[in-house]
């Protein structure tokens, strides 16, 4: 677990001076460097900075290899983008790439060693049969014991569902309003995957995907890039009147394999980043205006709620009931319609969430802006829980 001390003693704060992302989704006409590539300069025309002045560029990616059989993926990027000779180098973290590469970069910045960092998500998912990006996929838990004898992602986490339906009693029609919510905000973004709004009964009746989940329960295989530039909070109006501080962000780590788990309804690397990250921004969850969790599956949704301290265990369902998670209720989750909607381009989503909660601070979200939002939280975890990463933005205090 990262120690709170390690990020305390940081040299300075670090801000975030400008995003960028392509739309998710399905992109036949594009290559991997291609979104990057938009990502990257949709970034850096938010600024009108040069890639000259990027003093080093870090990209979250899963599996370049695998899904495009592309390695080399930060060099290749950084080409596209014309960054020579800046440094560049891929963090992979499975569906964690994106915010483990977002928080090196904030380290980078936070030491004193770097000034002005690009990080970059990218994912191209479907130029491969979907059988071939669901074995992709399942490297990311325990290959030999899990993927091995047949394990997939929806099975992993129909487990973790019927688990969970069996302890606290949460009920089929309760899982499926996390996704029409989703779909609902999903349909306010129009960079999202989808942007078509699902009753409870579509979800119901979507075909069983691994019982007891549904298609509409799933993220899609979606294909995407997301990127953010980093700079000191004191040099950070050079760029722009609007930084948006990383007040905490911290990294935990868990078993990889689900059946090593102590209890299967906690995401224990959650409530560990959780803790350090709230303790670092020294703010609590009372204090956070909106939340981007990683709902890859909408049992999720559940978990985070819980494992991020928003509620007590098993007390979600009555979030999700009183429909305080929407657009306009007490707590807003997922309002670029998370990765159910949003989609889930994996080594993009991490950057993507910082992208939306960016915006969100700074009022720049459209239809589906969080009124007076001050505070925002990123939840993005890898495989069934092995990594989690937790960060705090915040509009300067
Ligand atoms: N939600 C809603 N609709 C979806 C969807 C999803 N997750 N995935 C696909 N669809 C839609 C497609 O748009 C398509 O609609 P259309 O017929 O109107 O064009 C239809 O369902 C069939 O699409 P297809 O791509 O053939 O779906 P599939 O059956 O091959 O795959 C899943 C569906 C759910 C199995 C796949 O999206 C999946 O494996 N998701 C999980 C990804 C994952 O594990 N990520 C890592 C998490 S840790």
């Amino acid at each position: 677990m990262t120690r709170a001390s390690e990020n305390l003693g940081k040299k300075r704060d670090v801000a975030i001076v400008a995003v960028g992302s392509t739309k998710f989704g399905e992109h036949w006409d594009r290559s991997l460097a291609e979104l990057a590539t938009e990502a990257g300069f949709s970034a850096a025309s938010e600024i009108g900075i040069a890639g000259k002045e990027l003093e080093l560029f870090i990209v979250g990616n899963m599996s370049g290899g695998m899904f495009m059989g592309q390695e080399h993926v930060a060099a290749l990027v950084a080409d596209f983008l014309g960054l020579q000779p800046t440094p560049a180098l891929r963090v992979e973290a499975a569906c964690a790439s994106g915010s483990v590469a977002l928080r090196q970069g904030y380290i980078a910045v936070a030491s004193g060693i770097y000034d002005i960092v690009a990080v970059g998500g990218v994912e191209k998912m479907t130029d491969i049969p979907h059988g071939e990006a669901i074995l992709t996929l399942a490297g990311a838990m325990d290959f030999e014991w899990e993927a091995y004898i047949g394990a997939t992602f929806p099975g992993i986490y129909a487990l973790i569902t019927n688990r969970y339906m069996h302890e606290y009693g949460l009920t089929r029609e309760q899982l499926a309003k996390v996704a029409v919510k989703n779909h609902y905000h999903g349909s306010l973004n129009p960079l999202a995957h989808f942007q078509n709004r699902i009753t409870v009964e579509d979800v119901l009746k979507s075909p069983l995907v691994a019982d007891p989940i549904r298609l509409y329960d799933c993220s899609p295989i979606s294909d995407g890039a997301a990127c953010v530039i980093l700079a000191p909070l004191e040099k950070a109006r050079k760029y722009t009147d609007n930084p948006i501080v990383i007040s905490g962000c911290a990294q935990a780590s868990s078993t990889l394999g689900l059946y090593d788990r102590k209890d299967l309804c906690t995401i224990d690397a959650t409530v560990n980043a959780a803790k350090v990250a709230f303790e670092e921004a020294r703010l609590k969850p009372t204090d956070v205006d909106l939340l981007e969790v990683h709902d890859a599956f909408t049992i999720g949704e559940v978990l985070a709620l819980e494992d991020l301290g928003f509620c007590k265990k098993g007390e979600a369902a009555k979030l999700i009931d009183e429909e305080q998670t929407y657009l306009g209720g007490k707590l807003p989750v997922n309002m670029d319609g998370g990765l159910k909607a949003g989609g889930h381009p994996v080594g993009a989503t991490g950057v993507k969430q910082i992208v939306e909660i960016v915006r969100q601070l700074r009022g720049e979200a459209g239809k589906r802006q969080v009124k007076d939002a001050r505070v925002g939280l990123a939840h993005n975890v890898g495989g069934s829980g092995a990594t989690a990463v937790v960060t705090i933005l915040e509009r300067e205090r």
